[in-house]
C-alpha cells in the first residue's frame, strides 16, 4: 500500500465495550479512505456497501476522477490536454507504463503493438459460427475469450514479460476483431491490418475498405477516431474494470478476463448506453416530444431513464462529454453535414434537462455516452457497433488495471462478504410430510 497513513478512525459498538481504531489512509489527491481490513477481527462486523459506491477496492496510480469538479486525469495528465495534444497509442503507453514515452520508447512500443494486430487464421473460421445478425458484443466476448485458447499454455500471468506480450496482443487485436465482426455482419470480406497506418487510421481502414476500390483515407475522421479512443481508454474502477480485476485476481488467463470485461461493458447502464442513447433519440423523434419523454422519465413508475445522463461518480459535467460534443461539430462539418437532426435533438434535450429541477437536484449531467453515438453514426458506424468501439478503446484501461493488480504485492483473490437475511438453520422435511 503506497498510501500514507495519517490519522485513524475509531469505531465503537453501541452496548459493548468493543472499539476499533482503523488507520486513515491518504492518497496523492482525492478523499482519504479508512482501512477496514481489521474490522471483523476487532469488532466482528462487516461493512455494507451494495454497488461499492463508497468503497475503495484497490490502491491505483492509473486514473483519477473528481466527480464533483468534473476532473479526469490519466497518470496525472488532464484528459483535455491529452485529447488535444496526444494520440491514442501514446495514451496506451502512458496508461500501461506510467509516463509519457520518449520518441524512441514510443517507436519501439508502436512497432511492438502493431506487429500483433493479425489474428490466427483459425480464428477467422470462428466468425462463421455466428448468425450474420449476431450482436457485435456477443462476437467480441466470444472471440476475445477464444484467444485464451490460443494463448494459454505458454502464458504465465506471474511473468512480467508474458504480461507485456498479452497486453500488446490485446491492444493490437481488438480493432481487428471488432472490424471483422462488422465485416462478417454485412457479408463483406475481412480486411487485413496494415502496419504502415496509425492505430486509428488502420481501424477505419479495416472497417470501411472494400477490395473493389481504392480506400480514401480521411485524416479528420482518423483524428476523431483517435480522440474517441483516448476519451474511452480508462476510467478508474468502473463496473467492467472491476470485473476484469476480480476475474484476474484468481490468476485467470488475461484474455478470459478481458472477455469478462467486455460482457460487463455491454450492459445499457454502462458501455451499452451509447447505443441506447441513439435508440432513445430515435424514439423521441422531434423536439416536440422532448417534454412528454422527460415527464415519463420523471414519472419514475417505469424504468425509463434519460440515457447518456447521470453517473455514479460525476455529479458535474463529464469532461469527456464536452470534448466529444465539440468533436461532433468538427466531424459533421468535415462530412458536410450542415445540421444533423440527431445532434440538434440531443443538444435541445440536454438544454431542457439541465434546466429541469429533477435533473438539477439529482446532479444528472450528460456523460461520455450522450454524444459519442452521434459522432460514431456520422462516421458510418452502425449503432450496434458503438459498444464494441468502446471495448476497443477500454482494452488498454482494462489491461493496465489488470497489470497493476498483478504487480501489487498485496494482491489477493477478490472475495466480498454479505449480510445474510435468509432463513435461519432448519431441518429437511421429507416430501411426504410437506403440506
Ligand atoms: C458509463 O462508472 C464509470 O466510470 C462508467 C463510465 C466509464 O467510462 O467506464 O463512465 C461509462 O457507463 C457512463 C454511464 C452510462 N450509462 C447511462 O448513461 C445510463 C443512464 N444512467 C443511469 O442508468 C445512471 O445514471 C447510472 C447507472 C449511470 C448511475 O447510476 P447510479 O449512480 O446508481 O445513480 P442513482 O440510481 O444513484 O441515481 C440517483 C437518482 C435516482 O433517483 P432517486 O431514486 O434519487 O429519485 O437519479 C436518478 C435515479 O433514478 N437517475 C436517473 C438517471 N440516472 C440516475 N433518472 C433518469 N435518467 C437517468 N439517466
Amino acid at each position: 500500500m503506497s498510501a500514507a497513513v495519517k490519522r485513524s478512525v475509531t469505531i465503537t459498538l453501541d452496548g459493548s465495550n468493543k472499539s476499533a481504531s482503523l488507520p486513515l489512509l491518504s492518497g496523492t489527491i482525492g478523499p482519504d479512505v479508512f482501512d477496514i481490513r481489521k474490522l471483523y477481527a476487532d469488532l466482528g462486523v462487516f461493512t455494507f456497501d451494495p454497488g461499492y459506491g463508497q468503497t475503495a477496492s484497490c490502491d491505483s496510480k492509473i486514473t483519477f476522477i473528481d466527480g464533483d469538479e468534473g476532473v479526469l486525469l490519466y497518470r496525472g495528465y488532464p484528459i483535455e490536454q491529452l485529447a488535444e495534444k496526444s494520440r491514442f497509442l501514446e495514451v496506451c503507453y502512458l496508461l500501461l507504463n506510467g509516463d509519457l514515452p520518449t520518441k524512441e520508447e514510443f517507436g519501439k512500443f508502436e512497432k511492438g503493438v502493431m506487429r500483433h494486430n493479425m489474428l490466427h487464421e483459425q480464428l477467422r473460421s470462428f466468425y462463421n459460427g455466428f448468425r450474420r445478425d449476431a450482436h457485435p458484443m456477443a462476437v467480441m466476448c466470444s472471440v476475445v475469450g477464444a484467444l485464451s485458447a490460443f494463448y494459454h499454455d505458454n502464458l504465465d500471468v506471474w511473468d512480467e514479460g508474458a504480461r507485456r506480450i498479452a497486453a500488446f496482443r490485446l491492444i493490437a487485436k481488438m480493432p481487428t476483431i471488432a472490424a471483422w465482426a462488422y465485416k462478417y455482419s454485412v457479408g463483406q470480406p475481412f480486411v487485413y491490418p496494415r502496419n504502415e497506418l496509425t492505430y486509428s487510421a488502420n481501424f477505419l481502414y479495416m472497417f470501411h475498405a472494400v477490395p473493389t476500390e481504392e480506400y480514401k483515407f480521411n485524416p479528420v475522421l482518423a483524428k476523431a477516431m483517435d480522440l474517441i479512443l483516448i476519451l474511452h481508454a480508462d476510467h478508474e474502477q468502473n463496473a467492467s474494470t472491476s470485473t476484469v480485476r476480480l476475474a484476474g485476481s484468481t490468476g485467470a488467463n488475461p484474455f478470459a478476463c478481458i472477455a469478462a470485461g467486455i460482457a460487463s461493458l455491454w450492459g445499457p447502464a454502462h458501455g451499452g448506453a451509447n447505443e441506447a442513447v441513439l435508440k432513445m433519440l430515435a424514439d423521441i423523434g422531434t423536439t416536440a416530444n422532448i417534454k412528454p419523454f422527460l415527464d415519463d422519465v420523471k414519472a419514475k413508475d417505469n424504468s425509463t431513464k434519460l440515457m447518456g445522463f447521470g453517473h455514479r461518480v460525476y455529479k458535474n459535467y463529464d469532461p469527456r462529454a464536452k470534448l466529444i460534443q465539440k468533436a461532433c461539430h468538427d466531424v459533421l462539418n468535415e462530412l458536410g453535414i450542415k445540421d444533423d437532426p440527431l445532434l440538434d435533438l440531443a443538444m435541445e434535450l440536454e438544454q431542457i434537462a439541465l434546466s429541469d429541477p429533477y435533473f438539477i437536484e439529482r446532479k444528472l449531467y450528460p456523460n461520455v455516452d450522450f454524444y459519442s453515438g452521434i459522432i460514431l453514426k456520422a462516421m458510418g458506424f452502425p449503432t450496434n457497433m458503438f459498444t464494441a468501439l468502446f471495448a476497443v478503446a477500454r482494452t488498454v484501461g482494462w489491461v493496465s488495471q489488470w497489470k497493476e493488480m498483478m504487480e501489487d504485492p498485496q494482491q489477493r483473490i477478490g472475495r466480498p462478504r454479505q449480510i445474510y437475511t435468509g432463513s435461519p438453520r432448519r431441518d429437511y422435511v421429507p416430501m411426504t410430510e410437506r403440506t
